[in-house]
């Protein structure tokens, strides 16, 4: 038997072990995924725990990915982005992050390319990092538009290091949408309780956008619903969640999990 598990504090809502557990389920591994809180000042101890157990992997969420990489050997990826949520303990700990390769599968997944096109990113803190830098590598020109323009100016410069992006308050959301292939709220917007909030309205959008909201907490937003007001296309956050579990599965595993099977499960539990 081997043992995953997700390392938080709080964590017990996470999404996480049924997820895996849906795949291991389905592909008769004799593994197990678990949820262990672990404060900052534990994750230390808590990752050389795990790494001597002989734990298969481990995800990292809030408030840890940022310490992590003091503690972990990051990848050029996760160390730009400042953050890992993906820890590979095969050979010594290995740190990924996975948040905007699952952003960027998830649009690859409805057959919509990213190169060359103009996304419009709503917010600018830990989520909007992975998914900025993930899509600039690929090509993408990317505005960064945050309620804190400093913030969104402070992501900017790191992230034209690797490629294209630019900084924008929300005064001219509709202009930038106007000029949008795919708009991108990674801000916590919308989010449950506060589900009848969203910075963006139909009359803003038109129907070549692609809306993706990254909140999978209500399924569907107001964001997308609005969006499908528009006959935008639109894709919820159940994907990304899903497909960043997808890539961390690969990198322990170096198996391809079942999406359907994983997205079921995560469904499920939401409903
Ligand atoms: P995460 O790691 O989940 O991205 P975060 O780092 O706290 O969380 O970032 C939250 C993002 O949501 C920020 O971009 C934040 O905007 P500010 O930088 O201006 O705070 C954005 N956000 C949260 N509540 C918001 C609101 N009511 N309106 C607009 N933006 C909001």
């Amino acid at each position: 038997m081997k043992l995953f598990g997700v390392l938080g504090d709080p964590v017990s809502h996470s999404l996480s072990p049924v997820m895996h557990n849906a795949v291991f389920k389905a592909l008769g591994m004799d593994c197990e995924y678990h949820a262990f809180r672990v404060s900052t000042e534990n994750l230390e101890k808590a990752l050389y725990g795990a790494s001597v157990l002989g734990f298969g992997g481990l995800n990292l969420t809030i408030p840890l990915k940022e310490k992590a990489l003091d503690i972990v050997k990051p990848t050029e990826l996760a160390r730009q982005i400042g953050a890992v949520n993906t820890v590979d303990l095969k050979e010594g700990m290995v740190g990924y992050n996975t948040d905007g390769i699952g952003a960027k599968m998830a649009l690859a997944r409805r057959g919509i390319e990213i190169k060359g096109k103009n996304v419009l990113l709503l917010g600018a803190g830990g989520a909007a990092r992975a998914i900025a830098f993930e899509l600039a590598k690929d090509g993408a020109k990317v505005t960064i538009a945050n309620r804190t323009i400093d913030r969104a100016e402070a992501l900017v410069k790191d992230v034209i290091k690797i490629g294209k992006a630019k900084a924008s308050g929300f005064e001219d959301l509709k202009d930038l949408i106007s000029d949008s292939d795919i708009l991108i709220n990674s801000t916590s917007v919308g989010m449950y309780p506060k589900i009848s909030e969203t910075i963006v309205t139909s009359e803003m959008m038109h129907k070549d956008l692609v809306v993706f909201d990254i909140v999978y907490n209500p399924q569907n937003t107001l964001l997308l619903k609005e969006a499908k007001k528009a006959g935008a296309t639109t894709i919820d956050g159940v994907m990304m969640l899903v497909f960043q579990g997808v890539e961390s599965f690969k990198i322990w595993t170096e198996r391809m999990p079942p999406v359907d099977i994983m997205e079921k499960a995560v469904r499920e539990k939401l409903a």
